[in-house]
């Protein structure tokens, strides 16, 4: 079956992502299309979206994008960017200026289908610094923003001209936000496009299952099974649609994973039924053997991607496996996150995503039956297809595994600029009744979608949680260089913290396995393990006032995507039970809580 599609052009960050997600949630494709896509790439959509851009401006230069679209006959639909450009092309005008950021109220103005069944006053969500000042004649203002204390209105923050069917918001429906974003959407994609309603799970799984055979032929797959959600509901598709005798499972112990993982994941794997070609290897040594003397994150990444494909290219021939394909879990955040699009910048290269792999899909030997899906649609998937309600909502666990939780470092203090900002911090952090001091160490995060490597604050003293959140976002707001702050759970503030040189060892592995499971058996003995999205616990070599060689650090979080996530709070009983056990863990030197958002932080640490 076709389904009606939207396309929806990827103007860069991460809105395009979102937008395409809200579009999926109302049953319908949604594609992502480049800016430059040649107009033919364009003529079967039933509607087009254009999205925000963080880089790009409506005023002064023209950008470049395929113009063409506005020959089609077909509704377009632009946000913020997009939006300044609908009003460009059709003669208006854009100036730079008008700012506004956070929640506006947007009044509604005439009957445009696009608002249908919405309130006179809406809450929408604005980020940008040009606006459109005037329309051209084919365009009406259906919406404009209060700016409260009686200031002028910012005029024209939503525009239609309902003969050409061009629609353009100021705002941006597609984050949470935009209280009625997903109303407004709807209207436009199922309303003034038509598109029906078809494209469901069900569809999904029969379409999906049908293109692997197609791809596969009479070959065999053999898929990298970690145990994971992605390549578990990954194996239990693809062992449906070629059967159990072409589905080849290779779980790889690359000594990256949690405590007693490898030996759980292959009773999973019998339990289902898909352990009829399943493979086991201890790889541990030759991971740790390539990972020896490596500080660097994105290095140690690339690292454990080809070690992956060395070892499996290595068992099939062991295993006598001729002509098979290579079978990933990959899911669509995977490829965008690698720079898989022109205008996302590389927040960091995903194991299943390094140059080797992508020479061997550009060869058709790569299968990849999740990679158009967000995780909540694999889940989705995996529970339609069966899996177990447990292992569909296990926690989130990087494919890298442990290798981007234990920190590494040469030894050498990262103090350049430190004067500056430390008294800055403590003044923030005194403020709440808190010590503030600035670490001398760097950890990766994510600022206006691009990756940056900054100073975490910690945090000493007692306040509520609320406190200390609100706390966190003032250091993030007002000290230049701070991506994250943590929450001293061990004692009072040290007096000397000294980064240690550290690289991937088994024991240092060995320690974070034991520091984990804690962590893991904690969440689930209080039932909240359900609760949190992911928890990782991080080592970092720093020794605290003399004593021990490895920090721990704590980062249970609430998200929806990954894209944002918010810091949960954890029962005081479990932390005094973690602060007791894992102080006790040798050669541990302290114990913190991340409390940090994402962005500026990223979930994981590395
Ligand atoms: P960050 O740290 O960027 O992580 O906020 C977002 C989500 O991605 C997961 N993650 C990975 N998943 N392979 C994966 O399969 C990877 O290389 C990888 N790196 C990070 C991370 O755990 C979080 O859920």
């Amino acid at each position: 079956m076709t389904h009606d599609a939207i396309a929806v052009i990827d103007f860069g960050g991460q809105y395009a992502h979102l937008i395409a997600t809200k579009v999926r949630r109302l049953h319908v494709l949604a594609e992502i299309r480049q800016p430059d896509d040649p107009i033919e790439r364009f003529a079967a959509y039933k509607g087009i979206i254009l999205s925000g851009s963080p880089s790009l401006s409506s005023h002064g230069e023209d950008s470049d994008y395929t113009r063409a679209i506005y020959d089609l006959d077909t509704p377009i639909l632009g946000f913020c960017f997009g939006h300044q450009e609908i009003a460009k092309h059709y003669g208006g005008t854009v100036v730079h200026g008008g700012r506004e950021w956070g929640p506006a109220d947007l009044h509604l103005r005439g009957e445009s289908p696009v608002f249908q069944g919405l309130a006179p006053v809406e809450r929408v969500w604005m980020s940008h610094f040009d606006s459109v000042t005037s329309v051209g004649p084919d365009f009406d203002e259906i919406g404009f923003t209060s700016l409260g204390d009686g200031g002028q209105p910012h005029r024209f923050a939503a525009i239609a001209s309902e003969r050409l069917r061009r629609y353009g918001f100021q705002f941006h429906p597609e984050v949470d936000d935009t209280v009625h974003g997903d109303e407004m959407i709807g209207n436009f994609v199922l309303g003034i496009c038509g598109c029906r309603p078809s494209w469901t799970m069900e569809q999904y799984i029969a379409e999906e299952m049908e293109r692997v055979r197609r791809q596969v032929g009479d070959q065999s797959v053999f898929l990298l099974a970690s145990g994971g959600v992605d390549s578990t509901v990954a194996a239990r598709l693809l062992g449906e649609a070629l059967g159990p005798d072409r589905l080849h499972l290779l779980h790889v112990d690359n000594g990256l994973m949690r405590k007693d993982e490898s030996r759980d994941v292959l009773q999973t794997f019998r339990e289902f039924g898909l352990d009829r070609n399943l493979h086991f290897v201890d790889a541990s040594e030759d991971f740790l053997e390539a990972l020896r003397g490596v500080v660097e994150p994105e290095q140690k990444r690339k690292i454990i991607g080809n070690t992956f494909i060395s070892v499996f290219e290595r068992e099939a021939r062991t295993l006598g496996i001729a002509h098979h394909l290579l079978g990933q879990g990959t899911i669509y955040p995977d490829t965008i996150e690698t720079g898989g699009t022109k205008r996302a910048d590389t927040i960091k290269t995903h194991h299943n995503r390094v140059p080797i792999i992508e020479e061997m899909i550009a060869q058709g030997r790569v299968v990849e039956p999740l990679a158009e899906l967000y995780k909540v649609e694999v889940r989705e998937l995996g529970e339609k297809m069966g899996l177990a309600h447990d292992l569909v909502w296990r926690h989130p666990f990087p494919g890298p595994g442990l290798g981007v939780r234990l920190l590494c470092g040469t030894g050498a203090a990262f103090t350049e600029g430190l004067d500056g900002i430390e008294p800055e911090a403590t003044a923030v952090g005194a403020a709440y009744g808190l010590a503030a001091q600035v670490l001398p160490i760097k950890s990766v995060g994510v600022k206006a979608d691009l990756r940056s490597y900054e100073h975490p604050v910690l945090v000493s003293g007692d306040a509520p949680w609320a406190r200390l959140l609100e706390m966190a976002a003032r250091l993030f707001k007002q000290v230049p260089g701070i991506n994250r702050a943590i929450w001293n759970l061990a004692d009072a503030a040290p007096r000397a913290v000294r980064p240690l040189a550290a690289t991937v060892t088994r024991d240092r592995l060995d320690l974070l396995r034991e520091a984990d499971h804690l962590v893991m058996e904690g969440l689930r003995r209080h039932g909240i393990y359900g609760e949190i999205w992911q928890c990782p616990t991080v080592l970092v070599p720093l020794e605290v006032d003399g004593r021990g060689r490895e920090y721990v650090i704590i980062r249970p979080i609430h998200s929806e995507r990954a894209m944002t996530a918010t810091p949960a709070a954890l029962p005081a009983r479990l932390l005094g039970e973690l602060r007791e056990q894992i102080l006790a863990l040798s050669g541990v030197s302290g114990l913190a809580l991340d409390i940090t958002t994402k962005p500026p932080g990223t979930i994981e640490w590395e």
